[in-house]
């Protein structure tokens, strides 16, 4: 007894004589790792009686604010008085303290705990936005009701590496409600994810309302039944009908919602292939006039845009003009993906547009069509971004490519001093499976585990250190031919999407996927307490 007794005693000066102190220089819980994080030993003690402080206007950050008052009373139970403005800190409290002359990067934070209490500073909104959602992961990973919670000492610098930090959703192939897609962007926001790229329309489906074409809706949001199985071999039906769009108002509380979680969305408005869906709602779209039809199976269709019709070019315009009204981002999504020439190839208004235009092929022509959207989109003043095949046949002067099939596309306009997205297949598609296929939900096929997405470097070794700065970010893509139901969407993207954080927000040289996975078992406790249905897979080995 007398010898148990002595035991703390004995470590605690023995701890102190190595200098070693209770959690100093621990590491913090945080996902994505930050760029620095010290810990210092003791902790904050945070309680209903510790104020929480801002020094601006209530309207512009409310959101930041509740998302941590809200925190503290729905997970601890810690229910303080409501948060004050105050133009400094006061002993004991916590200051969220907006600075615009705070000597921190775009979107970053410092994040101060001492026994003086917590001072999170930033000059943007984004970066105490960010700093929010990483002091409440250094807060206590199991929610429950506490009298206080404990934040350990430390100070942390942060900011992103890229400043695209990209997830994308397919929501044509499988419609996903409204309701859903704020739950999408709340665990975008709470990774440091900031641009969501919304596939809107596709050959299985338009999903955006549009008032000059109401049948875009009407007839283009609706399939009459979907395949069963897997594409490539199934032949059999379900008989369902499947449909669902989103209305100009619905997208207005989409955009506004994710702006205020510092969130891009960028509409994707696919042309002049997976366009099956616009076809069968106005078939003069197409090569041929049709008839068309809602596509009921996956994969590429020969029925694509006509390029020779100047209809199609108004429709576009059109359709673009009202996308533009209710999407503020700088860049707007094209598509150019996967569009087969063939009809091109037969049709005497897309050839006579070869021959008066001096084209050489229909890659040009292809080519000819993106630039002329291009120069429209520039003319309102917004940027073309589009998937890698709109190199083919010439790249449009000023826009973007989001490479898909590999980095090659990526790395040539790159070189050709475009800006790109990386997302390419073998690391950044989270349709594909992420475990033995045997064991898993049916997929479309890949496979892309855990630590290969944690494994992904978007600068290629071949570019110069001027060519990668043209690298914007990366981007996690997730098509939903294979998942019917947001459930599925959330099994397939987390945790993949926090790996593909960290891989968009940390310095290169702080990853540890080891480590990562350590930090990660803390935050699938905030997924199960929000109700996320990640996948287990990697906690089960
Ligand atoms: C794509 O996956 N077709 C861009
Ligand atoms: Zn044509």
């Amino acid at each position: 007894m007398k010898y148990l007794k002595f035991m703390p005693l004995c470590l605690f000066s023995l701890f102190s004589l190595l200098g070693c102190k209770a959690n100093e220089g621990e590491p913090l819980d945080i996902i994505p790792k930050p760029v620095s994080a010290k810990t210092f030993e003791g902790f904050f003690t945070l309680s209903s009686a510790t104020p929480v402080l801002y020094n601006f206007d209530f309207e512009m950050g409310s959101l930041l604010i509740e998302t941590l008052t809200n925190h503290l009373s729905d997970y601890y139970k810690i229910e303080g008085s409501a948060a004050t403005y105050s133009a400094k800190q006061s002993k004991g409290s916590v200051f969220l303290k907006l600075n615009p002359d705070a000597k921190v990067h775009n979107e970053g934070y410092k994040l101060k705990v001492n026994k003086r209490g917590v001072v999170l500073e930033a000059k943007e909104l984004s970066g105490l936005f960010y700093g929010v959602q990483s002091l409440i992961q250094m807060m206590p990973a199991e929610s429950g009701a506490y009298e206080s919670i404990e934040i350990p000492f430390a100070v942390v610098e942060d900011y992103p590496r890229f400043s695209w930090r990209g997830l994308h959703l397919d929501v044509c192939r499988h419609f996903m409600p409204k309701e859903f897609i704020f739950k999408y962007l709340d665990f975008m926001a709470m990774h440091k994810l900031n641009t969501f790229h919304f596939h809107l329309t596709e050959d299985q489906g338009w999903r955006i309302e549009i008032k000059k074409y109401p049948l875009l809706t009407e007839v283009g949001s609706k399939r009459k039944e979907t395949i069963v199985g897997h594409g490539r071999s199934s032949k059999e039906y379900d008989g369902t009908p499947h449909g669902g769009f989103y209305t100009q108002e619905d997208i207005k509380e989409i955009v506004k919602y994710a702006a205020e979680r510092h969130i891009t969305v960028v509409p994707e408005i696919e042309m002049p292939g997976h366009a099956l869906a616009a076809l069968a709602s106005y078939p003069h779209l197409g090569c041929t006039g049709g008839p068309y039809e809602v596509a009921t199976k996956w994969g590429v269709f020969h029925d694509v845009m006509c390029a020779g019709k100047e209809s199609t070019f108004e429709f576009l315009e059109n359709v673009l003009a009202e996308v533009l009204e209710l999407f503020p981002s700088e860049y707007i999504h094209i598509g150019g993906d996967e569009c087969p020439k063939t009809k091109w190839k037969e049709c005497p208004l897309c050839q006579q547009r070869i021959k008066d235009e001096g084209l050489k092929d229909e890659h040009e022509l292809q080519s000819y069509f993106i630039q002329r959207m291009e120069r429209y989109l520039n003319s309102k003043g917004r940027k073309l971004i589009g998937w890698d095949e709109i190199l083919e046949g010439g790249l449009a002067p000023n826009a973007a490519v989001m490479s898909w099939r590999g980095e090659a596309g990526g790395i040539e306009a790159a070189k050709q001093k475009h800006n790109v997205v990386m997302s390419p297949g073998s690391h950044c598609y989270l349709d594909h499976y992420q475990a033995d296929p045997k064991t898993e939900p049916l997929a479309i096929g890949g496979f892309t585990p855990l630590d290969k997405i944690y494994s992904y470097e978007p600068v290629p070794d071949s570019l110069s250190v001027e060519e990668s700065a043209y690298i914007m970010g990366a981007q996690g893509n997730v098509w939903t031919e294979y998942m019917k139901t947001s459930d599925h969407v959330e099994y397939m993207v987390y945790p993949r999407a926090a790996a593909l954080a960290e891989v968009v927000w940390s310095p290169k040289a702080e990853r540890s996927y080891a480590e990562f996975l350590d930090r990660l078992r803390k935050l699938a406790r905030r997924y199960e307490y929000y109700g996320l249905n990640y996948s287990r897979v990697e906690f089960m080995k």
